[in-house]
């Protein structure tokens, strides 16, 4: 029987359980802390004195958050009732390791543990977060039969930040006036969605500074890069990354759990995207109290939707791969 550690009684409104009490989990619940997005955490992870351990380290800053109760520990009960599951443990990436080099050990730490979550959060959407993310959702939807709506991968939420951060430094411009979204995989294979994105209400491809274009075909391409190179880079320097990933999951649980109906690149099963379909990858879609809704129609070059149908067979072979 596991331990429960530190609990008030909980308040009411949203529940979030966190499963996997690493960097990644830990993060995700400090930024959900900061932003006060629920009235309960509840970390689990099988390492006791680590859950304990973050708990505690959350709890302590309590006086500078807003009120919240944080509760943790290594009996699956902990997660009970909630309404949102993060699903954040599992094998993390190396040193130049790609995120499809982690499907076979984090799909099946997924097969192990989700059903036990279902058990004590029946009616939870479930947000897998750990990699590779798309075709973890796959297995997620896979074995559990859910409706696509309620398994909500993170996709290619951080990457859209890590695009639009380059494009308003680049421009010159603040981040929240950029709109551009990342698609397909979260991985090798994202793909730019350089149709749709702007700033303020300037076409990206149409922006100017004193009258010379800035973002030309070499200048986009190479944010692109840098978009798919990022957690490579980082994951280089310091052995992770936990600080983006855990404000954007945090963000994609803002707009579940407040019903925000935000437009987001999260990652569940694509019913049928000018042909795409069967395959769990990013686009666009409105995301609110009920999950991860249809994909919204994106202006698309040719290129880009040549782009997404790779992207799509890429997460579809890995899943293959798996039986999935
Ligand atoms: C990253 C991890 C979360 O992109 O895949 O930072």
């Amino acid at each position: 029987m596991g331990q429960l550690f530190s609990t008030h009684s909980s308040s009411r409104g949203a529940k979030i359980a966190v499963v996997g009490a690493g960097a990644v989990g830990a993060t995700i619940a400090y930024a959900c802390q900061i932003h006060g997005v629920a009235h309960t955490i509840a970390l689990y992870d099988t390492n006791a004195a680590k859950v304990r351990a973050q708990v505690l380290d959350l709890r302590h800053g309590s006086m500078f958050a807003p009120p919240m109760t944080i509760v943790g520990g290594t009996d699956i009960a902990v997660c009970a009732d909630a309404d949102v599951v993060v699903i954040a443990a599992g094998a993390k990436q190396k040193p130049g390791q790609s995120r499809m080099a982690l499907a076979e050990a984090n799909v099946a730490l997924c097969r192990a543990v989700v059903p036990r979550l279902l058990r004590v959060a029946p009616d939870a959407i479930l947000l897998p977060v750990t990699n590779p993310v798309d075709v973890v959702t796959q297995a997620i939807l896979t074995l559990t039969g859910l409706p696509a709506h309620r398994v909500v991968g993170s996709g290619t939420v951080l990457d859209s930040s890590r695009l639009r951060m380059l494009i308003s430094e680049r421009a010159g411009v603040g981040a929240p006036s950029v709109r551009a979204y990342i698609a397909g995989e979260h991985g090798d294979s994202a793909v730019a969605l350089w149709s749709g994105a702007s700033i303020g209400s300037v076409p990206v491809t149409g922006w100017t500074t004193d009258g010379v274009p800035v973002f030309t075909p070499e200048v986009r391409a190479g944010i692109a890069d840098s978009v798919t190179n990022a957690a490579y880079e980082v994951i280089k320097g310091k052995g992770a990354t936990n600080y983006a990933v855990g404000l954007a999951v945090a963000y994609i649980i803002g707009a579940i759990v407040g019903d925000q109906r935000l437009i987001l690149p999260v990652s569940t099963l694509v019913p049928d995207f000018h042909g795409i379909s069967g395959v769990c990858m990013s686009l666009p879609r409105l995301v609110d109290r009920a999950g991860a809704g249809a994909p919204v129609a994106v202006p698309l070059a040719d290129e880009e939707l040549a782009q997404l149908r790779l992207s799509a067979d890429r997460i579809r072979a890995a899943c293959g791969e798996l039986g999935l």
